[in-house]
């Protein structure tokens, strides 16, 4: 949790006054969330978008003035976890469930700043299984055509049921071997009608990697 902390808190130190920021979803993004919190409180004056309701929560209970997707033209800079980042700086993404809301918010914002623990660095993608989220209907077709491009597709559950995303649909979590081109990837899963969005992020939408070590070292990729 330290090194989350760490990775966390040193990333609003690109946050500037004025600035429109887009806020991912997760437990890294939280400690993120909290500083700014501390910032506004200081007087830093910032609006923010959330890719989720748990991190809209956080946000208004800290005064970070909210503002809906639909208000705004553009971002500034967005905060966002990773469940997994390889070397070129390639992300899967969308454990906690939001991915599609975060793929916006990084593809809307000028700079998109990944923060992670060490543990999320990788050499290849593809052991955190990819989330894939998908419209509700023909559940069963679309889970042969995720299957056909070599993975295994589960339905995510949440306490013995599907879980539902924000947007009303469900993710399937994507167990691959391993993901050797993830562009290619990307392009052959949206391919799929069906399919929402994966959680694939190619590294041209990133423009750091903030990565936190327990020992409090941080270092920038
Ligand atoms: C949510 C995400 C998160 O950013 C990702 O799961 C990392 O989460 P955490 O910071 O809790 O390890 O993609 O959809």
């Amino acid at each position: 949790m330290e090194a989350k902390r760490y990775a966390g808190e040193w990333s609003v130190r690109y946050i500037e006054p004025g600035m429109t920021i887009g806020l991912g979803t997760g437990s890294t993004v939280f400690f993120a969330i909290q500083k700014i919190g501390e910032l506004a409180k200081q007087g830093l004056t910032v609006k923010a978008v959330a890719s989720s309701d748990r991190s809209e929560k956080l946000a208004r209970e800290l005064n970070i003035p909210i503002v809906s997707f639909s208000s705004i033209d553009s971002i500034d800079v967005t905060i966002d976890g990773a469940d997994e980042v390889d070397a070129q700086c390639n992300l899967i993404k969308g454990g906690g469930g939001a991915h599609t809301r975060e793929k916006i918010l990084a593809y809307n914002s000028k700079d998109f700043i990944v923060i992670a623990d060490s543990s999320k660095l990788v050499e290849k993608l593809g052991k955190f299984p990819l989330p894939v989220e998908i419209v509700p209907f023909a559940t069963s077709l679309t889970l042969q055509h995720l299957k056909a491009t070599g993975c295994e597709p589960h339905i995510r559950q949440e306490n013995g049921q599907d879980y539902i995303t924000e947007n009303g649909n469900l993710t399937v979590d994507c167990q691959f071997k391993e993901i050797l081109h993830p562009i290619l990837l990307d392009a052959e899963l949206r391919k799929i009608p069906g399919v929402v969005a994966t959680g694939l992020f190619s590294y041209s939408m990133v423009t750091k990697v903030i990565v936190g070590y327990s020992s409090g070292l941080v270092k920038e990729i």
